[in-house]
């Protein structure tokens, strides 16, 4: 069984409790799909983790703008990867040098894994499929633009689906696992660990487990997140939105 995480965010407590809950499945590898740093509190605790258990951890646009220092953030997510830089460089060079070998993208067998799309594996958005054109449009991707690979991981967009041929489908709580058999194709986004968008605050995160793909949602400890950020000189809003699940 693999796991797959991605938008970690520097959220300790929602690392570790992610890591727990693996450790009990069984998981024999982690995947991450990048955005390890970034708006939360515990840059330097949460990228150590990082470095010493995943396997691949791709170049998500918050690790880009820490090593190149060139982005196009909002004020909030600017002040954190400025802050964030200066806590990297404080615990020593190795950290600082891991995140500058990160790749945009990784191909493991018939899985592609991407921060964002296959057409930008750094910036772009797998749209979420709020309207049925756009829909069919990812749909249409499957059919036409994966070759070489069955199934793409990507985060990015903080919120957990899956697209095949055969429609889009939003997993809740009655209905976590799917089943892709091999050959299909898949977009599979995998939500954020650190910093889940979709109205819901429980962390985020799926396993693979040969054709079976269970998508993982989680307590943990937020209000110890959010007055971590306050007390760190972060935006509040970054800990107001944890509270939100936006
Ligand atoms: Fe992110």
């Amino acid at each position: 069984m693999i796991a797959i995480l991605s938008d970690l965010h520097s959220n300790l407590e929602a690392l570790l409790v992610v890591m727990e809950h693996c450790q009990k499945l069984g998981v024999k590898q982690y995947l991450c799909l990048g955005d390890v740093i970034g708006y939360g509190p515990d840059p330097v605790s949460v990228a150590r983790i990082a470095k010493n258990t995943f396997t691949t951890s791709l170049m998500g646009n918050h690790e880009e703008a820490l090593v190149t220092e060139r982005h196009r953030f909002n004020p909030h997510a600017a002040q954190a990867i400025d802050w964030t830089r200066r806590c990297l460089q404080v615990a020593g060079p190795d950290l600082m040098h891991w995140f500058t070998e990160r790749k945009p993208f990784a191909l493991h067998g018939r899985l592609l894994m991407v921060h964002g799309s296959i057409y930008d594996p750094v910036h772009d958005y797998v749209d979420e499929p709020e309207n049925p054109i756009e829909a069919q449009q990812m749909i249409e991707t499957l059919n036409t633009d994966f070759s070489g690979f069955d199934i793409c991981f990507a985060g990015h967009n903080h919120t957990p689906f899956m697209a095949t041929t055969m429609g889009v489908m939003v997993p809740h709580d009655g209905h976590p696992t799917f089943r892709i058999p091999k050959g299909h194709k898949a977009y599979v986004c995998v939500g954020s660990v650190g910093q889940p968008r979709d109205r819901d605050t429980r962390l985020s995160f799926a396993t693979l487990d040969g054709e079976e793909l269970t998508f993982h949602r989680l307590p943990y400890d937020v209000a110890k997140t959010q007055a971590k950020i306050k007390a760190a000189g972060l935006s509040s809003f970054l800990a107001e939105r944890l509270g939100q699940g936006i």
